[in-house]
């Protein structure tokens, strides 16, 4: 299994705090944002790491980060020239991921759940985490039959059929590849990973499974804040 950090975008909701700095290089308590989607890939056991970021703050990852040998990994860097996306990662990672399984994860997402069981049980298709949200419209979201199987997932729907996000750690087989190839831009202008995984959706491979622990996807000043103290907790909990 191959891990993919997207840490790439433009972070427009987060200025002026990415005026001349990328989002994922802002702390969060006494760590950069990226420490922390980097720290659920290795513990999920995964050593080869692709880090894809913006053209301007490609020097600052790799000064910050390294070769990984420091963490024990392999990274790779990847230049995304225009946000266009998130499915765009497969395509940039293509030689990267080789004949491998992936793990994608966003570079502005935060779990406090362990991955190691749902990486080391995945065979094939596809499998995503959901987590039920107070605003679901702002995400991907999933509608479930009365047997709790997943039916549709819709990209940022104005009326939510449920209350269930996908958020930013997403497993693929190989053949996530050839799936992105085929995908075309929404009206938005942006590949969508929600149209990937209705690929998967429809041809039966999507598992979607459940965040237990706590996410935050720390892309606004709310929620970058909510993650700065859920951090500062856990950290000073850790020491008593
Ligand atoms: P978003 O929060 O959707 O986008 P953004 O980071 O550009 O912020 P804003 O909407 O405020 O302008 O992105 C989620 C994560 O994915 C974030 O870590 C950035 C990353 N990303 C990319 O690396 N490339 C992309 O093309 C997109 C859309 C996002």
């Amino acid at each position: 299994m191959k891990g993919i950090i997207l840490a790439g975008g433009s972070g427009t909701r987060l200025r002026p705090l990415t005026r001349v700095t990328s989002k994922q290089l802002l702390p969060i308590y006494n760590k950069p944002m990226i420490f922390y989607p980097l720290e659920t890939l290795m513990r999920a056991g995964i050593k080869e790491i692709l880090i894809i970021v913006a053209p301007d703050h490609a020097g600052d990852f790799l000064k910050l980060l390294g070769s990984g040998k420091e963490f024990g990994c392999k990274f790779t860097y990847e230049i995304q020239d225009k946000p266009e996306g998130l499915p765009q990662a497969f395509v940039i990672g293509e030689n990267f991921i080789g004949k491998d399984n992936v793990t994608l994860i966003l570079g502005d997402n935060l779990y406090e759940d362990d991955f190691t069981e749902a990486i080391r049980t995945f065979k094939s298709g596809g499998r995503v985490f959901a987590k039920k949200v107070k605003d679901p419209e702002r995400f991907g979201v999933v509608e479930f039959d009365s047997n709790n199987h997943a039916i549709s997932i819709e990209e940022k729907p104005e009326h939510p059929k449920s209350e269930f996000a996908v958020t930013g750690l997403y497993i693929y087989d190989n053949s996530v590849i050839q799936k992105t190839k085929a995908l075309v831009p929404s009206s938005r202008g942006e590949y969508e990973i929600t149209d990937l995984n209705n690929v998967y959706l429809k041809e039966g491979t999507l598992d979607v499974a459940f965040v237990s622990g706590k996410w935050l996807d720390t892309g606004t000043f709310e929620s970058l804040h909510e993650a700065i103290v859920f951090a500062r907790d856990r950290e000073l909990a850790s020491h008593n």
